[in-house]
């Protein structure tokens, strides 16, 4: 996709030691990218601090990866924010994530324009409070004409669920006689799901060290390459983005072939 290399040069300028840009492919950088942010509370917890501060230490990353994205070239960014287990919270820490979504993105829209960001949402958006529900719609309805990278944000997204969903919806065709059972293959499904008309995920990141999906793009993840680190979520930068998608670009994707010489 189109990529600016001037600002790319210049936004990854004072290289820390053991990174440079110079290592990057820019031929090769993943088309879609997603990370699993995880760890704003043993980021807080370590610090003495609440919880809640770490949710907020967190936006300032979640900013800078989105920026890290445009700058990147990459086409689709997505990222988990709030699954359907994550209600198991205490009642206060949902409300401050809730509440904490919604004031974020309306902060982020200038941002959304300026670089050209179009906004998406994966999971089921009825079960969340209605102020954060309107944000998210004045966020879609504001972006809809953007042509440039797609930020994908998964909030009260399940993959269990969404695949249920997906069947669910084929079926009540199949019911309507509008679909014929035998015509449901992997793309009929597929285009059911949450991140339809995007392409699977080429790279997935995940902060805090834990090596788990966390019913996280079950389907989409198929041939996906894992990157984990176990730099916190608040203290993911540029270079810690720009260290997954060197490492990514040293892999050998097979897709269940053979390696082509
Ligand atoms: C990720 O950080 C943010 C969300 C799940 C909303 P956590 O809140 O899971 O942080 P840890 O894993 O407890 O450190
Ligand atoms: C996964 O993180 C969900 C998000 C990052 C939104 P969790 O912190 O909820 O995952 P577990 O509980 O450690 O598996
Ligand atoms: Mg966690």
């Amino acid at each position: 996709m189109r990529r600016d290399e001037e600002k790319l040069r210049e936004y990854y300028a004072e290289a820390p030691e053991g990174v440079s840009l110079l290592d990057l492919d820019l031929e090769r950088v993943p088309r879609h990218v997603s990370i699993i942010m995880d760890g704003n509370g043993r980021w807080a917890t370590a610090r003495g601090l609440d919880r809640s501060q770490g949710h907020v230490a967190g936006v300032d990353a979640l900013r800078e990866a989105v920026t890290t994205s445009v700058r990147l070239g990459v086409d689709v960014f997505s990222v988990y924010a709030f699954s359907t287990e994550n209600w198991r919270r205490p009642q206060r820490e949902v409300d401050l994530l809730m509440h904490l979504f919604a004031t974020t993105l309306v902060n982020e829209l200038p941002l959304f324009h300026q670089e050209n960001v179009r906004l998406r949402f994966l999971g089921d958006l009825e079960a969340l409070p209605e102020r954060t529900r309107l944000v998210f719609q004045r966020g879609l309805d504001e972006t809809a004409d953007h042509t440039g990278m797609v930020f994908a944000l998964a909030v009260n997204y399940g993959s269990r669920a969404e695949i249920a969903r997906a069947a669910r919806l084929l079926a009540r065709e199949v019911a309507a006689g509008e679909l014929d059972p035998g015509d449901i293959d992997e793309s009929a499904l597929s285009e059911r799901l949450y991140t339809a008309g995007l392409p699977d995920p080429d790279l997935l990141i995940r902060t805090s060290g834990e090596l788990r999906l966390s019913n996280y793009l079950l389907w989409q993840l198929a041939y996906t390459e894992f990157y984990v680190t176990d730099t916190l979520w608040p203290d993911f930068d540029r270079w810690e983005y720009l260290r997954a998608v060197i490492a990514y670009q040293g892999r050998s994707r097979r897709f269940g072939g053979v390696v082509r010489s």
